[in-house]
């Protein structure tokens, strides 16, 4: 039955539509959506420092889907359908706007360094920023004026992405406190979802402690990615009692290894 591999695998193999640095896309099986697939690789300044922490592409899966799935619930709009395994979420086909949308509560990180602010300092109000993707440029802060005048996102748009940016940040916000973690910043990418002629502007990519700063509320430990970019140690248990504080690991459970490798 030699004859029959090579057809058997290529059926077995998705096609990979694109792999960024902490994911991968494949095409999903029905038309529209995609297989969103997490990574063990950690990533900092722009992809010069690089390591693969076990475990960390489960934890996120978890924690991602947990986060989108609330925001699903609350009417937020995201692109996220379903988890289907340790790695891997059901994800409808977005076209992803090249922005990064921060938004701030308190002080820290490019906030703090660029205008010499003390990390820590309580914002008067939350800021929103945006950081237009591209790695070639080191993904620059850019302003309204430039997303809507090189048209990365019409004026309507725009109103769109900051009005899901606020709505993300009131809620995530007040969750991660009830569960003992103050929200200093974080990082969406938004898309554009058509149905049919109607397009709408949606939450996608992930929401996990890879592209938020998150403090444990007593101690101000931090509990997400700055444990890898200022070598503190202890990336994966932070992220796993992010985790856990939220409920989408149980108290013995162990992440570690799970989930199916990626065979290069
Ligand atoms: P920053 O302080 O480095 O500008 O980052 C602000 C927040 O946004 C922080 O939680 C990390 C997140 N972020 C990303 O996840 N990816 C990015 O490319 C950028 C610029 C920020
Ligand atoms: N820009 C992200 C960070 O520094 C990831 C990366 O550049 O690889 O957190």
């Amino acid at each position: 039955m030699d004859f029959l591999q090579p057809r058997l695998l290529r059926m077995n193999r998705r096609r990979r539509i694109y792999e960024g640095k902490a994911k991968i896309l494949y095409e999903g099986p029905e038309p529209g959506t995609l297989i969103q697939h997490f990574k063990d690789d950690a990533t900092a300044f722009n992809a010069k420092k690089h390591e693969v922490i076990e475990g960390k592409g489960v934890v996120n899966n978890r924690i991602s889907e947990y986060l989108f799935s609330r925001l699903n619930e609350i009417g937020v709009p995201t692109h996220f359908v379903r988890r289907l395994n340790a790695r891997e979420q059901l994800v409808r086909e977005v076209e992803i706007i090249p922005l990064e949308v921060v938004v701030r509560n308190v002080a820290a990180g490019s906030l703090s360094t660029r205008l010499g602010i003390d990390e820590g300092t309580q914002l008067p109000r939350s800021i929103i920023e945006f950081y237009y993707k591209n790695d070639a440029l080191n993904d620059p802060m850019v302003s309204e004026e430039h997303i809507t005048a090189f048209g990365w996102a019409a004026p309507q748009e725009l109103d769109d992405i900051m009005a899901l940016a606020i709505r993300v940040n009131d809620f995530l916000s007040g969750l991660f406190l009830g569960v003992g973690i103050k929200l200093v910043d974080f990082k969406i990418e938004c898309g554009r979802l058509w149905e049919g002629d109607n397009m709408r502007i949606v939450v996608a990519d992930e929401i996990s402690p890879d592209c938020c700063r998150l403090w444990d509320v007593k101690t101000n430990d931090k509990m997400d990615k700055d444990r890898f970019r200022k070598d503190l140690g202890g990336m994966i248990e932070a992220y796993t009692e992010v985790a856990r504080r939220l409920g989408v690991i149980q108290e013995n459970e162990k992440i570690g290894a799970g989930g199916p490798k990626l065979v290069k």
